[in-house]
């Protein structure tokens, strides 16, 4: 079938190749028996995917030694000044790859599976898992000390939420480099806790923002730019600025939301991006894959989603809201048996776990249900025409 319609449009090749005259075409037109045009094009196709591997092999032989890298540095590489470029043995063509499919950054491809590597940028795997092995050389990306640990974690970025109670529950608000899980059934304030913090980063430093700008990803279609605008009002903020600095992608479903997430990182790297919002994380995972057979894909496939957005967090020391929905368990006859969807790949998955749930009056309540280092503990909030503020002001 395929030869077939390659026949017809060699033989239109051949038509035109005459007619203009070019010499190349004109040889292989020559042959005027199909079969042995058959055997031409085979021998072409052959040629050419002869030549696909020689290239492959080619890329798969890149020779890279990191030491010469540290040694010239003086032992102090500057990791943030350095490009996949800088790593001795890769050639331009193998750059050229990485950084057309958004890896100019040596710490992303230091924290990345070769295997993702590999998929995303289409290089081969022997060159990806040497890339990968000497971006972590580079990184320094093996044992340290907990003074360092603890040194680097006090300078960590947070996110104010505009309410006092919700900071203090958080340790300081949403940290950087982990991904923070709002969890709680539908009204209870999972998408304006996001729009508050999608304003929030962009407050300089000394006013708990980190000056930087949001990605938000609507898999529910509840975006609003008018109720961010009126946040932004209400923080004295020039509107359309603050609106410009949020960068909005509608996913249509779980395959989109995934690319989305690939995209994200070219644009996190130049864009100022120091916060992702995922509004929800879940819902076109559990639309799609439903009944028990396809529990294990939709689980493996959100797992990825989740390393996707921790890996983002990691390399580029970003905050990740993600919101996810409840759902009831049937088996729980004492207790709560409303527990957060997802299972133990989203519990997992997100650094901070909190709770949010309908309070007294119009005020709602957030718990803090999971998280390393924080005791277990509530902050009542409320929202009002301005956003997020304290229940009691
Ligand atoms: N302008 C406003 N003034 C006061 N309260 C508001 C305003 N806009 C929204 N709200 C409150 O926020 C609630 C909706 O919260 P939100 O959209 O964050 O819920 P959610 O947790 O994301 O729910 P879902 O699971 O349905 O997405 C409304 O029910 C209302 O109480
Ligand atoms: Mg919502």
């Amino acid at each position: 079938m395929a030869k077939k319609s390659v026949k017809s449009k060699n033989s239109g090749a051949k038509a035109e190749a005459e007619q203009v005259g070019d010499p190349e075409e004109a040889k292989f037109g020559e042959t005027t028996d199909s079969e042995e045009i058959d055997k031409a094009f085979e021998e072409a196709m052959k040629g050419e995917a002869m030549g696909d591997e020689v290239a492959e092999n080619e890329e798969d032989d890149v020779d890279i030694d990191v030491t010469a890298t540290i040694e010239a540095s003086g032992g102090h590489v500057d990791v943030d000044g350095l490009t996949v470029k800088d790593i001795p043995g890769v050639g331009p063509s193998v750059a050229k790859k990485l950084i057309d499919s958004g890896f100019k950054n040596i710490r992303a491809i230091a924290t990345l599976p070769p295997r993702t590597l590999m998929q995303e940028s289409g290089i081969g795997d022997k060159t990806a898992e040497k890339i990968v092995k000497a971006a972590q050389e580079l990184c320094k990306m093996e044992f340290t000390t907990a003074d360092v640990v603890f040194e680097k974690r006090k300078n960590l970025g947070r996110i104010v939420m505009s309410s006092n109670a919700l900071n203090e529950m958080l340790g300081g608000g949403v940290e950087t480099g982990a991904i923070t899980e709002l969890v709680g059934e539908f009204r209870t304030g999972k998408t304006q806790i996001a729009h508050q913090c999608c304003i929030n980063v962009q407050l300089p430093v000394d006013q708990g923002g980190l000056g930087g700008r949001a990605l938000y990803v609507d898999s529910e279609g509840t975006f609003r730019p008018e109720r961010l605008a009126k946040m932004a009002m209400a923080k004295g903020m020039d509107v359309k600025e603050a609106l410009k600095n949020v960068i909005y992608a509608r996913a249509y479903n779980s395959e989109h939301q995934i690319n989305i997430m690939r995209q994200a990182r070219k644009i996190i790297e130049t864009q100022n991006v120091k916060l992702v919002v995922i509004d929800s994380l879940i819902s076109h995972f559990r639309g799609e894959y439903f009944g028990l057979g396809s529990l294990g894909p939709r689980q493996q496939l959100l797992n990825m989603h989740l390393h996707q957005i921790m890996q983002l967090c990691d390399t580029y020391m970003i905050a990740a809201i993600v919101t996810n929905q409840v759902q009831a368990k049937p088996d729980v006859f004492f207790g709560n048996p409303i527990v957060p969807a997802g299972g133990n790949i989203i519990a997992h998955g997100s650094t901070y776990r909190v709770y949010l749930r309908k309070g007294k009056g119009d005020t709602r309540v957030a718990k803090v249900i999971d998280a390393p280092g924080l005791p277990e503990s509530e902050a009542v909030f409320k929202i009002t025409d301005k956003g997020i503020e304290d229940a009691e002001t």
